[in-house]
């Protein structure tokens, strides 16, 4: 079954809530806004807000809770599906042991790090079990390990890969501290003594290395930065926890954000626009005026963008004007990955039951349905003969492009192969998302490549005019988790309240200082190291001299 989009009808009710809701808010600053006033009304005129929240994924709802508990309620949040939760998204899935279909999470899945006992706790976690989300700890030891003529135990590898990590962490935070030069996750691992190539099983290394790293952030090591991909691991698994808890709630994961947001969204609250898919963003230094695909608008004093990195980057929303320079190079210096979990059912669980993980290492290609999850498991969903495997990267975008059946068999031989003596039965249910071609998301979640700096990153997060940005993305500390989109949530409010308050907040300035409140930093120009004058034959610049006079030569 190919990945279902939400629905978006404009629907009727939240229409005619939103006209409500114009007539209340009588009291708009109109010197705020912005000037085209006169064409708008002939088309029906906008919704006025103080601040326009645009997605409701962890980071909109966040933000808005965030204003609200400041005493900001005027604020409208605009998205594309017909529910809040964004990449907390799950689906029905074949059945479950009662003939129910089984909800399975297509997105956010597992509760990273999470903290406590002596360490700060996972604000994520401390939701989780405010709303009572089942979830089960994941079990990394539970594993076999299996290659094409099937199992055979190569798991002394993720010993010595996890020694060399911890080698290459160190080394990381030593680079950040002296601001040395930034490395390709992959250089700081060689350095560390951890080659795949030189290792006596190297297609073995390679499932290892592609479990824990991949696995992890949805690209390759070569395409990482090993200062600040090494940092983000640190942050989650060494000041919050190592633990990893598996979220199995057949709500769905996404209840916790529903939940914060029922404590200040009442039902059918015209704040929030479901189902409304924004096409245009005017902005300047005086407001920011929101268009949908079904013609609604919206004129805010200030507008907070959360849609993904993976929907900057598609150019599907557009500008006015254009987004300067620096912003745009912000946007296309980070990566956004894909990670993709394919489901399947079997009529019964053939595969050992007191396992959670089974690790294959193909004998040609590097992440080649590498890592088999077991949801047949006490904890997870016991007697749903329910299996996963994961892919990431060129390997998902490879899967996208294929038909469903093409993909079943591909993967159907691999288990065949791991499990020489099982007549693998034909899955009664099989179906993954394609995250790469999703219109809200275009992808799963953002990682940090080498070779690029803080400030640039800065960039990616800092305001343009009155035009915000927010999410997962935008995080440093926490990229590509949860905690990294609530926690940007939580300061992007807090500015926001800030500006619309007319003041600092108080809990804030006491906290962070200045560098809490207010519009953000940004960097209009990043340099590089090298100063014109240094490329020269000391630096083996060797044609200088003559590449000069032939494009002067050129240009006349
Ligand atoms: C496959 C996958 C696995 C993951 N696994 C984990 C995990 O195990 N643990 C973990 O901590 N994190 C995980 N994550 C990451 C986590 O889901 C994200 O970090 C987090 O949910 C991002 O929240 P956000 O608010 O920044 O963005 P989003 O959730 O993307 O919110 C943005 C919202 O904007 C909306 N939108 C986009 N375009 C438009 C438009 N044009 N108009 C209106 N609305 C629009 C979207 O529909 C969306 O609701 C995973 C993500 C994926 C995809
Ligand atoms: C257009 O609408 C705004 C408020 O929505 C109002 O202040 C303004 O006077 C209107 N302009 C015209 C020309 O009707
Ligand atoms: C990792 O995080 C811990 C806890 O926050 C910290 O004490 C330690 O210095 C960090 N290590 C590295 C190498 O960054
Ligand atoms: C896979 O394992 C079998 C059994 O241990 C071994 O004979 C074979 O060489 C392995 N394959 C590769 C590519 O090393
Ligand atoms: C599952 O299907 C296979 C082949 O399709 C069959 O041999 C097996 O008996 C079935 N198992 C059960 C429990 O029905």
């Amino acid at each position: 079954m190919r990945f279902v989009q939400g629905s978006h009808t404009p629907n009727l009710a939240s229409t005619v809530a939103a006209v409500a809701l114009a007539q209340l808010i009588s009291a708009v600053d109109a010197s705020t806004k912005l000037e085209d006033q006169t064409s708008q009304n002939e088309s029906g005129s906008c919704k006025q807000t103080k601040v326009a929240i645009l997605g409701a994924g962890i980071t909109g709802i966040i933000t808005a809770r965030t204003l609200t508990d400041a005493n900001v309620d005027d604020f409208i949040i605009v998205e594309y599906k017909d529910e809040i939760g964004g990449r907390v998204h799950h689906e029905d899935f074949g059945r479950d042991k009662d003939g129910e279909p089984l909800l399975v999470e297509y997105g956010a899945n597992w509760i990273q790090g999470l903290g406590g006992n002596g360490n700060p706790e996972n604000p994520i976690w401390t939701l989780e079990k405010k709303w009572k989300i089942k979830n089960t700890p994941s079990d990394f030891e539970a594993i076999l390990t299996y290659n094409e003529s099937g199992e055979v135990d190569f798991t002394s590898e993720i010993e010595a890969f996890e020694d060399a990590v911890e080698i290459l962490t160190a080394d990381a935070e030593e680079l950040r501290v002296d601001n040395i030069q930034d490395r390709t996750f992959r250089q700081g691992l060689s350095l560390a003594g951890w080659n795949p190539g030189r290792r006596k099983y190297p297609q073995a290394a390679d499932a290892v290395e592609w479990w824990l790293y991949d696995g992890e952030q949805a690209y390759t090591p070569d395409e990482s930065s090993m200062v600040f991909n090494a940092a983000v691991s640190n942050f989650t698994f060494e000041q919050f926890s190592a633990e990893n808890n598996f979220v199995v709630d057949q709500r769905g994961h996404n209840t916790w954000i529903k939940g914060e947001a029922s404590e200040f969204l009442k039902k059918d609250d015209p704040r929030l626009m479901l189902s409304t898919i924004v096409d245009k963003i005017a902005y300047s230094d005086k407001g920011v005026k929101v268009t949908n695909k079904d013609g609604s608008c919206i004129e805010a004093d200030y507008a907070v963008v959360t849609f993904s990195l993976g929907v900057l980057q598609q150019d599907v929303v557009s500008f006015e004007p254009l987004l300067p320079e620096w912003k745009n190079v912000a946007i296309e210096a980070f990566l956004m990955g894909t990670y993709t979990k394919m489901f399947f059912q079997f009529n019964e669980t053939w595969w050992p039951k007191d396992k959670e993980f089974f690790l294959y290492a193909d004998p040609i290609q590097r992440g080649w349905y590498p890592i088999w999850q077991s949801l047949d498991k006490e904890g997870f969903f016991p007697d749903s003969h329910a299996i996963f495997v994961t892919v990431t990267g060129r390997e998902s975008r490879r899967v996208e492009r294929m038909a469903d059946a093409e993909v079943q068999e591909e993967a159907l031989e691999v288990l065949r192969a791991m499990f020489p003596d099982v007549d693998v039965p034909v899955p009664t249910g099989f179906q993954y998302p394609r995250w790469g071609t999703t219109p809200w998301a275009y992808g799963s979640f953002s990682c940090w490549p080498a070779g690029t700096t803080l400030e640039q990153h800065q960039n990616l997060r800092a305001n343009v005019d009155r035009l915000w940005f927010a999410g997962e993305h935008t995080s440093a500390s926490f990229f590509g988790y949860m905690q990294g989109a609530y926690l940007e949530g939580v300061d992007v409010g807090n500015r926001l309240a800030g500006l619309v308050n007319g003041e600092c907040l108080k809990a804030v300035a006491e906290k962070h200082g200045e560098g809490g409140c207010d519009e953000m930093t940004r960097y209009e120009v990043l340099h590089g190291t090298t100063e014109e004058d240094e490329y020269n034959i000391e630096n083996g610049w060797n044609n200088l001299e003559l590449e000069t006079e032939r494009i002067k030569g050129n240009a006349k």
